[in-house]
């Protein structure tokens, strides 16, 4: 019988495995061998022939990194970003799937809209993609059907209106929808009638040191409470998007029966009144970076097992759209890209463990939405995997960045951490900050979709 020429093998890395009779993670060195897509075999040594060994002596191994909030913008609005872009933004910063947000133009409110967009994704996604669809007045009665059409990540509503038109704003429309279907819902929480009513601080002010002022505390604490409200009584599994204010961690603190909760990087590195005093509107984005205080309360929530999962809320727009005059500026902050950078720096400085964060990326959005064959490195596997190095230091800069906007709020900041290799499917995509491969990137599986 002749012997088995692996396609890969990853050898004499420090493995980050799922432990063989928990939920937790174990570190381990060992060799992995990959073929057709899939991992094959997982053991302390493979000395076996394959097409392609990577050395990663000294290298961390980990579970291909998910980012679960995206806004890649096509179609519609095209020169910010698109999904070749935003995807080879992606694979640069470590990232093998990622989940798109539906508030594209059209927005993705519809079966034939969905569509469109896993056709324009078809051959020109670098990593693995799914797409959420958007709730809306107009398709209330759609929801159960459309949660359940093949890649799609689930529902998403904006209860407070941000970039583009999506909206649901009132208990009576959420209940419905929340009463509709059984996937979890993802919820951009804010109040939109508390929004309205306090524009006028944003118009009168027309400095962006009063983002946070507008879009304040009571502005999300209102939103969640109620948003908990309506999933508790109808059942609903939520997730609470991009958390930004102490006081709703400690309101979902108590409320993990019902539902799990996102933090963005950049609200775990960035505070106001600095990141607006230095990025000015390039720092504005929706829910508001705040003072300190509430970033080292949402540290606490991740640690204490508030928070399940990091996204990153990608949301590029052009220099020339963010110079425009507070509020005329768009909010929204890139950042696909400078995640896994972002926070391996954080477990460096010895904020969490490399075992939480990849728990928080990988492990944590495949049980949240349901993920099928990823995100662990375990045999049969889909073989996606994130290669890093935790010495490396580099400083981030725009001329990095790949999204179509160009830059990012962590241009210049010095880290340590870096991924080396992003590999997609089996396939090594990128390596030493190149994309090396055509886009190969394949739409996600869910358990509970058709
Ligand atoms: O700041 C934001 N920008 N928050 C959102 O919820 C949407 C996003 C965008 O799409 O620009």
């Amino acid at each position: 019988m002749s012997e088995q020429i692996h396609d890969l093998l990853i050898k004499g890395g420090t493995c980050l495995l799922p432990h063989p009779s928990d939920q937790s993670l174990i570190e381990q060195q060992a060799d992995i061998a990959i073929s057709d897509g899939r991992i094959t075999k997982i053991r302390d040594s493979i000395n076996e022939p394959a097409k392609r060994v990577i050395d990663a002596k000294g290298l961390h191994v980990l579970p291909g990194i998910i980012d679960s909030q995206v806004h890649f913008r096509e179609p519609g609005l095209t020169h910010k970003e698109d999904l070749e872009s935003g995807t080879r933004a992606a694979v640069l910063g470590g990232v093998t799937s990622i989940f798109e947000m539906p508030n594209t133009n059209p927005a993705t409110t519809t079966e034939e809209l969905f569509q469109d967009k896993l056709n324009r994704a078809k051959g020109r996604a670098h990593c693995n993609y799914a797409f959420f669809v958007g709730a809306s007045h107009d398709n209330i009665t759609e929801i159960a059907r459309l949660e359940k059409m093949p890649h799609c990540s689930g529902v998403k509503i904006f209860m407070g209106s941000s970039t583009g038109n999506l909206l649901v704003e009132d208990d009576e429309s959420l209940e419905k929808i929340l009463a509709q279907g059984s996937r979890r819902v993802i919820v951009h929480s804010e109040d939109e009638m508390r929004l309205r009513e306090r524009k006028h601080i944003a118009v009168d002010q027309a400095d962006v040191h009063y983002h946070p002022v507008w879009r304040d505390v009571e502005t999300a604490v209102n939103s969640t409470t109620r948003l908990l409200r309506l999933a508790r009584k109808t059942g609903r599994p939520i997730h609470v998007l991009h958390v930004s204010t102490g006081e709703e961690m400690d309101i979902l603190r108590d409320a993990k029966d019902i539902a799990t909760v996102e933090v963005l990087p950049q609200h775990l590195t960035l505070y106001a009144p600095d990141c607006y005093d230095r990025l000015g509107t390039f720092a504005q984005q929706n829910p508001p970076i705040r003072e300190k205080r509430h970033l080292d309360r949402i540290w606490k929530a991740l640690l204490d097992g508030t928070v399940d999962v990091i996204g990153s809320d990608h949301a590029p727009h052009t220099r020339e759209e963010k110079e425009k005059p507070y509020p005329s500026s768009p909010s929204g902050v890139p950042g696909v890209q400078t995640l896994v950078p972002i926070m391996l720096n954080h477990v460096h400085d010895g904020r969490l463990t490399l075992h939480k964060f990849v728990e928080l990326v990988t492990t944590n959005p495949c049980r949240v939405f349901k993920v099928k064959n990823k995100g662990r490195l375990r045999q049969g596997f889909d073989a996606d995997i994130t290669i890093v190095d935790l010495k490396k230091q580099k400083t981030i800069q725009n001329s990095w960045i790949a999204s179509k906007c160009g830059w990012t709020p962590f241009d210049g900041m010095k880290v340590t951490g870096w991924p080396t290799h992003t590999i997609v499917g089996g396939h090594v995509v990128m390596e030493n900050d190149q994309v090396i491969a055509p886009s190969l990137g394949q739409p996600v599986n869910f358990e509970d979709t058709l």
